[in-house]
Formats: structure tokens, C-alpha cells, sequence
């Protein structure tokens, strides 16, 4: 069965990246969720997608530059709606404490942000918290910049790691670095036209952002790991509603 990942949290319904936004998740029924991770400038794991704070808070600045206490001074609820002006750019501790506290109990696709900057040390912290957390849930990690994967396995070779892809290149599927994941993350857009090459290829598949029905009927359909959605709840129903036909 087709997992559903819920990108960001329930990122369509909810302000992403929040604990709003992964508690909704939880609450639909999702098998996995999505979240980006960066590091604050004291050096602690933030979630956040974006480098700078400028869309999803009512503040403005680089991560990176500032601090935590500094990050969660900015209200990041309210740009979505104004019932939710009490979110605030969670810390990665704060997203695990609330998973194990609502008892989730599917798997949790961690999101290296390196893509921009390199983040020193991020892989180590993570890896180092996880490891201490033991949760109940499982952990994949992903992210754009294959260093960043290779990194991971060699701080610790039991790690998932999936590489997320874009473009429509056939010749990634050979590249050394895919000897170090055990799954690739496609863009939707270049899986539904990789799809034939896609079907047999030996790692999981689960492409991002699969938001229309059509889109999310072809990933049932492909019989994929899983894919990721703005929508777990209308995902879920689809997945239903094939089920019972
Ligand atoms: O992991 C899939 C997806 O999250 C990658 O893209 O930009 O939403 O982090 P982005
Ligand atoms: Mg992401």
C-alpha cells in the first residue's frame, strides 16, 4: 500500500513547518511527515523551509544568522491565517516531543536543508539527537546535496537516506552517489515522466508534491513507497475510495 507523507505537516490546511501543521497531520491519519531542518546561528535545529524567515513569519532575516531566541520571537501562523498568530518557528526538539507526546507511530522523513548553505556539523547533531531520542518512530533522512547523505552514512551507515531530485535527467539514475541511499525522492513532474524507467529501479520511490487527484491516483496506481502531499486527509480519502472500487 501507497504511503502518504504529509508535506511540511499538513502544509494546504495549516501554516507548514508548525506544530499546528504536524499535529494535523497525526490527527488525519498520515503514515509519514515531512519537515525541513536548518541550523539556527547558536547552532541549534530549527524547522523551516525557506533560508530566510521573510515568507512564513512577519519577520525578516537569514536563519542562519539568528539565533533561536531570536527565530521564535516572529509569529509564523498568521500569514497563513490569523488563528494560528501563536505558531512559532519550532525548534526540531520541540517537533519530537510532540510526536512521541500525540504518539505517532509512522515515519518521519527528515529534510536537510544544504541545498544553500552547507549548515556545518548539521548531519552529526541530527543523527547524534535521534540516536539519544530512540523514538518509537521510524526516521529517514533526505536531501538535495548528496554530500550531506554521504555524510550521514558515514556517521552512521544504518541510516535511511533518500536523495530528492528534480529535473528529468535519465542519467542520475547512474550516478555513484545513488550506491549510498536505499531511495530517491523525485519531483512529481519529472516521475510522471521517468515513470517506465522509475517502475523497476531498486530503491523506494516517493515523489513530491502530489496535491491533484489524478497525480495522486498514478502514484497508487505505480504502487510507489510512498509520495508527499500538501493534502494527507484528501489523500487518505482517495486512497479509500480506490481501495473500496
Ligand atoms: O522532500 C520533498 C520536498 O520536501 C522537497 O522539496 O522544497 O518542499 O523541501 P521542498
Ligand atoms: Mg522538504
Amino acid at each position: 500500500m501507497t504511503k502518504i507523507f504529509a508535506h511540511r505537516g499538513s502544509k494546504g490546511t495549516h501554516p507548514e513547518n508548525t506544530l499546528s501543521a504536524f499535529r494535523e497531520a497525526v490527527r488525519v491519519g498520515s503514515d509519514g511527515i515531512e519537515l525541513d531542518v536548518q541550523l539556527s546561528k547558536d547552532g541549534q535545529l530549527v524547522v523551516i523551509h525557506d533560508e530566510t524567515i521573510n515568507r512564513t513569519t512577519d519577520g525578516t532575516g537569514t536563519v542562519g544568522d539568528m539565533t533561536v531566541k531570536e527565530l521564535q520571537e516572529y509569529d509564523a501562523g498568521s500569514w497563513f491565517s490569523m488563528e494560528y498568530a501563536t505558531e512559532k518557528i519550532p525548534t526540531f526538539t520541540e517537533v519530537l516531543d510532540l510526536l512521541t507526546e500525540i504518539g505517532f507511530t509512522g515515519t518521519l522523513n527528515i529534510e536537510l536543508k544544504t541545498d544553500q548553505y552547507d549548515y556545518p556539523g548539521i548531519e552529526q547533531k541530527l543523527v547524534k539527537l535521534i540516536q539519544k531520542q530512540q523514538p518509537v518512530f521510524e526516521v529517514i533522512y533526505s536531501s538535495f546535496n548528496p554530500l550531506t547523505l554521504e555524510r550521514l552514512g558515514e556517521i552512521d551507515p544504518q541510516t535511511k537516506k533518500a536523495w530528492i531530485m528534480v529535473g528529468d535527467k535519465f542519467t542520475i539514475l547512474f550516478s555513484k552517489y545513488l550506491l549510498l541511499i536505499d531511495s530517491i525522492h523525485p519531483s512529481f513532474t519529472w516521475f510522471s515522466k521517468m515513470e517506465k524507467e522509475l517502475i523497476d529501479y531498486p530503491k523506494y520511490i516517493r515523489p513530491w508534491t502530489v496535491n491533484e487527484e489524478s497525480a495522486m491516483i498514478l502514484c497508487f496506481k505505480r504502487n510507489v513507497d510512498a509520495f508527499h502531499t500538501d493534502y494527507p486527509a484528501q489523500a487518505i480519502q482517495c486512497r479509500n475510495k480506490l481501495a473500496d472500487n
